[in-house]
């Protein structure tokens, strides 16, 4: 922890906009003196650009308009000026094709709406999947000070007494009446019951595996991941973050002064303590590129390995968020790993102190939430990185989330083209399957859907299931929903649609996983797969015009992160000439 704050007062870089009395700086300031803004307010105090992924189309983010107000009340309290700016919303549960597809349209647009505009700060106001990794990859590339403050989590879902988590039930239930066990209406019926509240998704799916990963990054207030929606303590949150990104303005603490290495290094160990999902793997890979920090599949594997999956969360264990939040919150999370060496706790915070300081002093209050390491869900928590000649760039598995005893499996692939293929094929009694086989999906990849939609999941052949089957090894170049659960292979790499070997696959091919000793094996010669790939024509058509064409031409596999390749690295915030 290196940083020395700058010097106070300086100019700032909102003052090139509202600064002196040119013509210029009258035209800018103004015009939003149409607000009825003082003329004080103009006087070189930091200006904070409250950068707001509110929509009514982003339910698990529509309650952020009234969290902006107390960021703004805390901004206003600490001596800033607030502006609170709406920007592009990707809503996980809304978009099509999928959310995925506009994370980096997001990013892209933030960046701009944050290098083009007179902001000397911004608080990240996100909460639903995909919101949280594009406003910090916008962070990245422009770095100026930036916090994070999430909506937090919605309130325990309860049907007919039991928990049920966002994401997760849904698909236990969709499966359950395939299995002939639920009725379609009692399906209907923990509709309503799955969304008690306001917030994101309350399992450790991918919205709070992504607010634990600003926290543990440092990008967020210590405690910030956890609080429910709708406690008071998340508007507190709000407005200590609105008074905390003042002063980060002052001293000129910028994103990259806490993304380091070894920040990215703390928040890949923590995702192994809590279960977290696979999409943290794409996000803070493209992240870390927008940083210059040299992040790979790699450390993924490396720094993951050995942590124990502590949090006992669904889609892995049994609680929800709002019993996290009870039990202490991610602080205690990083104080078991900062115990077990395996936090950096030299690494900076939003707060300005290291993570340890923050962290050190935190309690458990409920072991049966935050479980004793000897009572973890699994001690090779974090996520299992797979090559071999199938996923010669790597494929990942959710050890946490998997069956023990699929962990080394061989069996006979039944293969589908595509997502359509294998929703025209499934639910077919006459298909060959059973349980031993595994099942293989082609292009859902970044160009291969396009976007790389949250579909490796696939669910089981309802023959398979009324068995009481309800686990198998399932591949594919998809993602998978971070509430989802399975042993599931995810993000092979290269694609289908790029002419990986995923892409040669046929039905009756046989296949090994050995996740231990990270190995995913198509049983045949190298000169079997180079006569195959060389007669393979791509199936998947780029898209004519738009900004599917632009996502096709540009988009990286999934091993880098999946952003786009000129989108990569931080271009700071200077800005051009001036329109007048
Ligand atoms: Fe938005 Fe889960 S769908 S947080």
């Amino acid at each position: 922890m290196t940083f020395k704050p700058a010097e106070w007062p300086r100019k700032l870089r909102s003052q090139h906009w509202y600064g002196g009395n040119s013509r210029d700086t009258i035209y800018h300031r103004g015009w939003l003196k149409n607000q009825g803004y003082p003329h004080d307010l103009f006087d070189g105090r930091p200006v904070i650009g409250i950068l707001n992924t509110w929509s009514d189309l982003t339910p698990c983010n529509g309650h952020l308009r009234e969290l902006a107000e107390k960021v703004k009340a805390g901004i206003w309290e600490a001596g800033g000026f607030p502006v609170e700016v709406p920007v592009f919303s990707a809503s996980e549960n809304t978009f099509r094709p999928t959310a995925m597809m506009y994370r980096n349209l997001a990013a892209m647009a933030v960046e701009e709406a944050m290098r083009g505009q007179p902001i000397d700060g911004a608080v990240l106001m996100v909460g639903c999947d995909k919101t949280t990794p594009s406003l910090l990859m916008a962070a990245a590339s422009v770095d100026i000070p930036s916090i994070v403050v999430t909506g937090g989590p919605m309130l325990n879902g309860w049907f007919r007494g039991e928990r049920i988590g966002s994401g997760t039930h849904l698909w236990k239930f969709s499966e359950a009446v395939k299995a002939g066990e639920m009725t379609q209406d009692e399906f209907l019926e923990a509709e309503q019951a799955m969304s008690r509240s306001s917030g994101t998704c309350n399992t450790m799916g991918t919205a709070s595996t992504m607010a634990s990963m600003a926290e543990a990054l440092g990008m967020a207030l210590s405690g910030n991941a956890a609080i429910p929606a709708v406690d008071s303590r998340r508007r507190v949150m709000a407005q200590m973050t609105g008074r905390r990104i003042v002063q980060m303005v002052k001293d000129d603490l910028k994103p990259s002064d806490i993304m380091t290495k070894e920040a990215f290094e703390n928040a890949i160990r923590c995702n192994g303590a809590i279960g977290g999902s696979t999409n943290a793997v794409v996000h803070l890979l493209a992240m870390a590129g927008r940083t210059g920090v040299e992040l790979t599949l790699d450390d993924w594997d490396r720094c993951g390995r050995d942590v124990a999956t502590i949090v006992n969360l669904m889609p892995s264990g049994k609680y929800l968020m709002e019993e996290f939040f009870y039990a202490g919150g991610l602080p205690v999370v990083l104080k078991r790993l900062g115990e077990a060496g395996l936090l950096h706790k030299d690494a900076l915070t939003v707060s300005g102190e290291s993570i340890w300081d923050e962290v050190k002093d935190a309690k458990n209050w409920n072991e049966d939430v935050i479980l004793p390491v000897e009572k973890a869900l699994t001690q090779q928590g974090g996520i299992a990185v797979l090559k071999g000649n199938l996923a010669p760039l790597g494929a990942v598995l959710k050890p946490s989330a998997a069956s023990p005893h699929l962990m080394q499996h061989r069996g006979r692939a039944v293969v589908f083209e595509d997502i359509d293929d294998y929703k025209a094929r499934i639910n077919d009694d006459a298909l060959d399957i059973d349980e031993t086989c595994i099942m293989v999906m082609k292009n859902c990849g970044p160009k291969g859907y396009p976007g790389m939609a949250e579909v490796g999941n696939m669910g089981l052949p309802p023959k398979v299931l009324k068995k009481g089957i309800t686990d198998m090894v399932r591949i594919s170049d998809a993602r998978m929903s971070g509430t989802a659960y399975g042993t599931v292979v995810l993000h092979t790499s290269p694609e289908a649609a790029r002419g990986g070997p995923l892409a040669i696959v046929r039905s009756g091919d046989w296949i090994e996983l050995d996740v231990p000793n990270r190995r995913l094996h198509l049983d045949l010669s190298d000169e079997e797969i180079a006569a195959r790939l060389a007669e393979w024509k791509n199936p998947v058509e780029p898209p004519a015009s738009g900004y599917a064409r632009m996502f096709h031409e540009h988009v990286e596999g999934a091993d880098t992160g999946a952003d786009f390749d000129f989108l990569k690295g931080c271009r700071g915030s200077e800005v051009g000439r001036d329109s007048h």
